[in-house]
């Protein structure tokens, strides 16, 4: 399965791509887990991405496409993988297709996790990650355990998120149309417990 995860900032795509890679076997490529792990290696790429990510803006096409083009070339992509905050432009989409054609390998399902807007920001404002283990937790529906050690990400203060989903509606919701044509999209509720949006999103792929 070649899946793409989309949905708004917070809408649970990170949490639920690291429940479906143990049930279905294939990598999560989370251009936002590799753009963080780049800034944080102080690469040049990390210090250009840098700047955008902590004003809550998208990085620019080609830095991203780049990146993902080179991951999808790694042996453990070959068997599929879960795309993670990828695409997030048209043009991120069309680059996407044209790597995918040349592979023979095209997009089998899009994913696309609905979450009311209030709800979003209450998710991304209260989010903490396990800086060890990268486990995501939430202080009201996920409490960590007291020895986590925590970080709160630049972008989760409430202006950055505001203008994350801003962007998502002005420029990323334009990919649901974009796959709608060629009948990949299955919409899922987002709102309920992680199990109970698993459960959803594994029969998303069945049907
Ligand atoms: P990225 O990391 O991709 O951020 P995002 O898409 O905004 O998504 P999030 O990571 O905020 O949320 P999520 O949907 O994964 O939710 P999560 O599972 O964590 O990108 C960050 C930045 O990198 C971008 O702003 C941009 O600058 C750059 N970037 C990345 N990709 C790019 C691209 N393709 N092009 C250009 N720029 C790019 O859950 C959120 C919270 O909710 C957690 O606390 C979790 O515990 C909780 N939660 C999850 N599920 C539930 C549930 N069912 N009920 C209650 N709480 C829940």
């Amino acid at each position: 399965m070649r899946i793409v995860l989309l949905g708004p900032p917070a809408s649970g795509k990170g949490t639920q791509a690291k429940r479906l890679i143990g049930k279905l076997g294939v990598p999560q490529v989370s251009t936002g887990d590799m753009l963080r792990a780049a800034k944080k290696a102080g690469t040049e790429l990390g210090k250009k991405a840098a700047e955008f990510m902590s004003a809550g803006a998208l990085v620019p096409d080609e830095v991203v496409i780049g990146l993902v083009e080179e991951r999808l070339k790694l042996d453990d992509a070959k068997k599929g993988f879960i795309l993670d905050g990828f695409p997030r432009t048209v043009p991120q989409a069309e680059a996407l297709d044209a790597m995918l054609e040349r592979l023979a390998s095209p997009i089998t399902h899009v994913v696309q996790i609905d979450v009311a807007r209030d709800l979003l920001v209450e998710r991304a404002v209260l989010r903490r990650t396990d800086k060890r283990t990268g486990q995501i937790y939430h202080l009201k529906y996920n409490p960590p355990p007291s020895d986590a050690e925590l970080e709160h990400r630049a972008d989760d203060q409430e202006d950055k998120v505001l203008k994350r989903l801003a962007d998502y509606e002005a420029i990323t919701s334009a990919l649901l149309p974009y796959y709608e044509k060629r009948g990949l999209i299955r919409k899922v509720d987002g709102v309920g417990t992680p199990d109970e949006v698993t459960v959803r999103i594994g029969d998303a792929l069945e049907g």
